[in-house]
């Protein structure tokens, strides 16, 4: 059914077998996919006023005499236009490349890497990943006004684009689940570069997605690991909107969060109706870390611990099938070769606890409905369901807290040190009117001692760093220009309230190639 409110994205069908695929994974989006034969005439293509054209698959070659065509003429309408395989070398065609024979025929999964890092199609996108091949020609001259922005192993063209139009051009199938990213590439040529409204996309993406959590779930019960972060509020509101108080929210209290969370989590959930459990295990999560060093064995820990005690949980309450987590997609490629059997897929930066930290068997069935989305994406969900600003701003806070933020092993000391300082922190960003105009703001504590003189006295204490940055995604960011007055204060107030601190220091790197967080 062709919706009229919504924007069109028009799928010209080669006889693909994936091509409903296509549609699907537009719809998904919330974008209006209208797929039909290649032979829909200029004028009735626009009549459906697409904002983009996709050229899908098909299971011909290009330069046989019967095979389907395609009129120039649609390259000049000044619409983005997106080939898919049989797509692509159309495409080539047209532009007077040269499309022969692959000497290796790949079917399956093969090894991409994107040689333009900066086009827009690819966009946030890891340089290398796998990909869905299906094909037995391939380009192998591509046209004069054309360039190569991606390869795999054995297909050297197999990403294109246009140099001044809008036209882009896959070997690879991104609608089909096996090409990892897939989507997102399909997102950004909706989102990036045919300009699809965001906010239609985002308001179909909260109905989609709670009709498929209420079928998915039906009548069982869902355990949320929930730590208080604008990705649990989202997740949370998704699924009470499926399925209601079948929804059970768990906050594990590891004792690595700031003293004021809990209150605060409690009186949102209240507000928002959340049916919510605290589990103190503060004692149980200190003696698991007291003796680790190692930022990836922390977080490994704590993405097991988590579980134990969600399965543990779920004992004692009936019904429960599935486990929902805050996941989002700067979480998923970050830890992304812990997921995939493939060491060719993006380098593990960080197994966040969420993804990478999970253990590799678990009895419950995932819900994580944000996995696909970034922050910005997240955020803009928050603003359309009416979050409080307190949520919806509020900077994110990693799900291991404190115990990667203390650099190397932990103790009671330390944790209750730098929960001093990042109070402190947060009380100055308040005051000064800082905390909403930056992304994040914390201190991470170093095992490091160096001497200071304190009221005449020798003093040997620890050295605290402070991380400021701003950033949409967190994909990326950007050290933030603090005023030297703010800085000032901020130090002089941790070194004369804090014991155990006599020396501040700000960090000045970006991410990348630094990270946000140090551990
Ligand atoms: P990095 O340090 O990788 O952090 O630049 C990017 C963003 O992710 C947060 N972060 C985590 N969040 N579990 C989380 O829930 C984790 O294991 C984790 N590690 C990092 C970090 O605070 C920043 O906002």
């Amino acid at each position: 059914m062709e919706e009229k409110c919504k924007e069109n994205i028009l799928i010209l069908d080669f006889g693909s077998q994936y091509s409903k695929i296509i549609s699907r994974r537009i719809r998904d989006f919330g974008v209006n996919a209208l797929l039909y034969p290649y032979t829909i005439s200029l004028y009735d293509i626009l009549l459906k006023k697409p904002k983009g054209i996709i050229l899908s698959g098909g299971p011909f070659s290009v330069y046989k005499k019967n095979s389907p065509k395609l009129s120039s003429k649609i390259f000049k309408l000044k619409i983005p236009i997106l080939g898919i395989c049989y797509g692509m070398q159309l495409i080539s065609l047209i532009f007077g490349g040269k499309i022969k024979k692959s000497i290796y025929k790949e079917y399956g999964k093969s090894n991409f890497i994107i040689n333009d890092t900066e086009n827009l199609l690819f966009s946030d996108i890891p340089k290398k990943s796998i990909v869905w091949m299906s094909h037995f020609d391939e380009v192998k001259y591509i046209p004069n006004e054309f360039k190569i922005i991606g390869k795999t192993t054995y297909c050297n063209i197999a990403a294109i684009t246009h140099i001044k139009k809008k036209i882009f051009a896959v070997q690879f199938h991104p609608e089909v689940e096996n090409t990892v990213f897939g989507k997102n590439i399909l997102k950004n040529f909706l989102i990036k570069i045919c300009k699809c409204n965001i906010n239609l996309v985002i308001n179909n993406f909260i109905k989609n997605s709670i009709n498929k959590i209420k079928k998915k779930v039906s009548n069982k019960k869902v355990i949320l690991g929930f730590s208080g972060g604008l990705d649990s509020f989202v997740t949370a509101y998704l699924i009470h909107k499926a399925i209601g108080n079948s929804l059970i929210c768990i906050f594990i209290d590891t004792g690595f969060f700031l003293n004021f969370e809990k209150k605060r989590i409690l009186k949102i959930c209240k507000k928002m109706n959340f049916y919510i459990k605290l589990i103190n295990a503060k004692n149980h999560f200190f003696s698991k870390l007291k003796k680790v060093k190692n930022p990836e064995i922390k977080r490994k820990i704590i993405g097991k611990e988590f579980i134990l005690f969600f399965e543990k949980i779920s004992k004692k309450i009936k019904n429960v099938e599935f486990l929902a987590q805050g996941t989002i997609y700067s979480d998923v490629i970050e830890s992304s070769s812990n997921n995939n059997n493939s060491s060719f897929i993006s380098n593990t930066i960080k197994s966040h606890h969420n993804v990478g930290g999970l253990p590799k068997s678990i009895k419950f069935k995932l819900i994580e409905p944000l996995k696909e989305l970034f922050k910005d994406e997240v955020q803009k969900i928050g603003e359309i369901i009416s979050l409080p600003k307190e949520i919806l701003y509020r900077h994110p806070f990693p799900g291991p807290g404190l115990s990667i933020r203390i650099i190397g092993k932990i103790n009671k000391k330390k944790i209750s040190i730098l929960k001093k300082a990042e109070n402190i922190l947060f009380q100055e960003l308040i005051k000064y009117n800082i905390y909403y105009n930056v992304r994040q703001a914390f201190i991470v504590l170093l095992p490091v001692k160096s001497v200071g003189v304190m009221g005449d006295k020798r003093s040997y204490e620890y050295a605290a760093v402070l991380r400021v940055v701003n950033t949409k995604d967190f994909m990326t960011a950007n050290f933030t220009h603090l005023s030297y007055n703010f800085l000032e204060k901020i130090s002089n107030r941790i070194i004369n309230e804090v014991n155990g601190i006599n020396r501040v220091l700000y960090d000045i790197s970006s991410k990348p190639p630094s990270t946000i967080e140090w551990e």
